[in-house]
């Protein structure tokens, strides 16, 4: 059996490119969804699929589904055996993707009362490699401004306010950067279209505050603690402003598709040398050992999944 991309949809696990649903569907016209996405890294020397922080990841998608008025079948830990479960059929034996997805999955239009809808839930699992395909990234400062508390909530992943991050995203990559730095809508620097932002300066970690509408990053709070306790750096969150990304050390991106992406140019201005700097280096690399378990003090970070022998290749 071939290893292929499969969905947990409507209470089975189906090949992925038979999870379908109907054009009806709320989701579909309204994006009243929340979402998540989990690294699942293969461990060749051990053989074992390892699940990055799961938990943390369900916990988020809870959330979500509070904010659009949902009930989650299944408890956050019962997603995760589940998970384990979906990625151990697929038979893959390389990195994946996890997308679960809550969703109105109500085939009714022009409805906009959240609590007349039903809810739907699926989980798919694919296969994934880099996300920013480039070493050091060249970004530009998006002219959208990050989704304000106000208008949606930018703490929990929605799948309508990922609108934002795509049309910065879209036009960052048409005009020849690998990604955009959003500002907040007070002009302060928020986070990049699907990534946290570190700033360093003179031996100093600074992150935007969540109050800063930006997205609690899984990443970030490892990242931290990495900082904290690997190179006793505190990382200090306070409102950033978008020349302090000109004149700093260094700058990089966090992100579970991202991991620890160094940025090198910021509007056409190098960061520093433009290369990646020492801390982010440092980061990066105990970062990358951690989630492929290769660090016995963060090895719980981890879920262990050990693909189907079946659908070995
Ligand atoms: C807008 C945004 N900010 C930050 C992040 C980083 O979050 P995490 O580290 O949990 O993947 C993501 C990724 O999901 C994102 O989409």
């Amino acid at each position: 059996m071939e290893p292929t991309p499969l969905a947990w949809f409507r209470g089975e696990f189906v090949p992925a490119s038979e999870a379908k649903v109907g054009v009806m569907t709320h989701a579909l016209h309204y994006g009243t969804a929340c979402f998540e996405g989990i690294r699942c890294n293969w461990n060749e020397e051990e053989e074992k699929l390892l699940i990055f922080r799961p938990l943390e990841h369900y916990q988020r998608l809870v959330n979500g589904a509070k904010v659009l008025r949902m009930e989650l079948p299944l408890s956050p830990e019962e997603l995760v055996d589940l998970t384990v479960d979906l990625v151990e059929r697929t038979g893959y034996r390389q990195d994946m993707y996890i997308r679960p997805l809550a969703f109105k999955s109500a085939e009714r239009v022009a409805n906009l009362k959240l609590h007349e809808l039903d809810d739907g839930l699926t989980i798919i699992a694919v296969p994934f490699g880099q996300y920013i395909d480039v070493q050091v990234a060249r970004c530009v400062t998006a002219s959208w401004r990050r989704i304000d508390e106000t208008m949606m909530p930018p703490r929990v992943k929605l799948s309508a306010t990922y609108v934002n991050s795509i049309l910065a995203k879209t036009d960052a990559v048409l005009s020849g950067f690998d990604e955009a730095v959003l500002l907040n809508y007070d002009g302060k620097v928020a986070e990049g279209s699907g990534e946290n932002l570190f700033v360093v300066k003179d031996g100093e970690l600074v992150t935007p505050p969540l109050t800063a509408n930006i997205l609690p990053g899984i990443t970030r709070t490892c990242i931290m603690q990495i900082a904290r306790e690997e190179l006793g750096i505190d990382t200090v969150e306070r409102p950033i402003g978008r020349a302090e990304l000109y004149l700093a050390d260094e700058v990089f991106l966090t992100g579970t598709a991202a991991h620890v992406t160094p940025m090198g140019e910021l509007d056409h201005r190098p960061i520093a040398d433009g290369h990646i700097g020492p801390i982010t280096k440092a980061l990066q690399e105990i970062y990358f050992k951690a989630i492929r378990g290769q660090l016995p003090k963060y090895r719980h970070w981890c879920v262990e999944a050990v693909p189907a022998p079946l659908a070995k290749v």
